[in-house]
């Protein structure tokens, strides 16, 4: 990217107004053609003649609603059309829910999760290969200072989608070394933009004090020096540069109290709040474990049971699970049965959703745990296998437990565990494009619905194992033989450990050794950049794939 003349374009998302507006001002400014994408077409075209009029160059509308399926490939092919090799992507667009995300339509949280996440992946995904042939192009991914914090309530799907971008953005930096390809995640703290009024959030302008927040030309036109000097993450302003920083020193219970303090709590509130009702209320319950074949996922089932829960099993190999049905049925008086399901299918929440709704049972316990390694280069998969990923760990999560939630409202008592990992707290690194982004996203996510569900008797779990004696490595053929004996656990310890704080409502468990617990606190101390390079250089010299 240097100097003024341009290969390619610029695309921005979300360019009409706000920073993405801002964004499109600097790069214009600095010699790029613009192509200009938001569903507000018109507020766009006057934004890309005003740019034409100040900077003598060349601007295009694409006029493309974002929550829409096939957004991404709509404005691939119009670039295709245009002629304009696309050099710099500015994943910019987002907006937020400002219901619990139990209090709204599932079409509408999923056109928030398409919005916020997976148009991001998508756009990169199709781009990324131009640039590459270019031998030039920066990619910003706009997230947010809050993708550093604990999930909160209202974001439900962007705090989430925030933290999932950061790793994300990290490891893109990684895998694409050498290639002349560049990507930063953009992370403001509080801007001057509509997007709280807009999302009828204006009442946030009263409660945060006025020096929190930035002017989002600021922000933009800091974000790209940033990105040109190749930094792999901005952090707008010295005061939200401060915060993540000292969050790297607190534990993280403390900084989810920080919520109830923005929402209008006392001092006290600062404090993590005692655990709820930790047993499990008499009568009925039924318990869904995805992944429930081997693993964490069969261990649960099995402690599960033995607690007297009727359990509903999902996973891809039948007659493991049928078998595992029966015996679970035999050993412990429960009910049990099995559902046949791969969750990387479109259909797969669905289904399960109809075949719970059949059978009728009380599903008060979720476990969302399937999962398998994922270990290609993000740019050498294909949309697919990236689609795929993207199903299985972060969209079924999000839709099993939208589906169930409310029931568990209604009867009363509930909890949800989303299975994510220690992974999940650490940056981008090579081969880690979609895993470690995916966890952080569980996490963050759990936190948050713990959160939007307080008071009413159900609650959310992120479990994090560190290494976990399964089938994962053998039947993945991944080498773990480089992991020192003093970080393995059981996948029986963590079933029952993750069901102990699941139950006393705890938002966050990590089950690890305790060589395992001193290594993640050296973790979280480390500069991030460091530790993503370091980790990146075990990958690739320790991890056979
Ligand atoms: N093992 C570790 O060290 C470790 C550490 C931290 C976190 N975790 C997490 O723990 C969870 C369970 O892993 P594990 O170690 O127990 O591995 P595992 O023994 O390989 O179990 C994975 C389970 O997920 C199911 N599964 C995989 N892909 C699926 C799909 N597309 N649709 C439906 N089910 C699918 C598998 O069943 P089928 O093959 O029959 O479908 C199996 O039951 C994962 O989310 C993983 O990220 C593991």
């Amino acid at each position: 990217m240097a100097g003024k003349q341009r290969q390619g374009a610029a695309l921005v998302t979300g360019a009409a107004k706000g920073l993405g507006a801002c964004f499109a001002e600097v790069l214009a400014g600095d010699g790029f053609d613009v192509i200009l994408v938001d569903y507000r077409a018109n507020a766009a075209r006057e934004r890309a003649a005003e740019l034409s009029k100040r900077h003598g160059v060349r601007t295009h509308v694409i006029e493309q609603d974002l929550t829409l399926a096939a957004a991404a490939s709509n404005i691939q092919s119009q670039c295709e059309s245009l002629g304009w090799p696309v050099e710099v992507l500015v994943n910019n667009a987002g907006s937020l829910l400002n219901k619990h995300m139990h209090e709204l339509p599932w079409q509408q949280v999923e056109g928030n999760l398409h919005l916020l996440l997976k148009v991001v992946l998508e756009l990169c995904h199709r781009f990324i290969p131009g640039m590459i042939q270019l031998g030039s192009g920066h990619i910003f991914n706009v997230s947010s200072a809050s993708g550093f914090m604990p999930g909160a309530p209202l974001m439900s799907v962007y705090g989430p989608a925030k933290a999932f971008l950061i790793p994300f953005t990290e490891t893109l930096n990684f895998e694409l070394e050498g290639t002349g390809v560049h990507a930063t995640a953009v992370c403001p703290g509080l801007m001057t933009t509509d997007i709280f009024a807009s999302n009828g959030l204006d009442a946030i302008r009263n409660t945060v004090p006025e020096w929190m927040w930035m002017k989002p030309d600021r922000v933009a036109q800091e974000a790209y020096r940033a990105g040109r000097r190749g930094a792999p993450v901005y952090v707008s302003g010295l005061t939200n540069r401060l915060a993540v920083t000292m969050a790297r020193f607190v534990p993280r219970a403390l900084l989810r109290g920080r919520t109830r303090l923005l929402h209008g709590g006392g001092i006290m509130d600062l404090l993590p709040r005692a655990g709820i009702a930790s047993d499990k209320p008499s009568g009925q319950h039924a318990a869904l474990v995805t992944g429930a074949s081997s693993g964490i996922g069969k261990s649960f089932t099995e402690v599960l049971a033995s607690q007297g829960f009727d359990i509903i099993l999902v996973a891809r190999r039948g007659e493991i699970l049928k078998a595992h049905a029966e015996e679970l049925a035999r050993t412990y008086g429960v009910r049990a049965h099995a559902i046949v399901q791969d969750l990387t299918k479109a259909d797969a929440t669905e289904i399960i959703k109809a075949e719970c709704e059949r059978l009728g049972w009380p599903v008060d316990v979720l476990v969302n745990n399937a999962g398998f390694p994922v270990t290609e280069l993000f740019h050498r998969m294909t949309w697919s296998q990236v689609d795929a990923i993207f199903r299985l760990y972060v969209q079924s999560a999000v839709h099993l437990t939208h589906a169930l939630v409310s029931g568990m409202i209604r009867r009363g008592w509930g909890r949800v565990i989303n299975v994510a990992s220690t992974a999940g707290f650490e940056p981008g690194s090579y081969r880690s494009s979609l895993y470690s982004s995916s966890k952080a996203f569980l996490i963050s996510f759990s936190e948050s619905i713990a959160k939007e569900l307080e008071g009413t008797g159900v609650s959310a779990t992120a479990l994090c194992p560190g290494f976990t004696k399964t089938e994962w490595f053998s039947k993945n053929k991944l080498n773990n033989d480089y992991v020192p004996k003093i970080f393995w656990v059981d996948s029986e310890q963590v079933a029952r450990a993750g069901l102990k704080e699941a139950l006393r409502g705890t938002p966050v468990s990590i089950v690890g050794t305790p060589a395992h617990r001193v290594l993640l606190t050296m973790f979280q101390i480390a500069p991030r950049h460091a530790l993503g390079r370091f980790l990146s250089n075990q990958r690739r010299s320790k991890v056979r794939v």
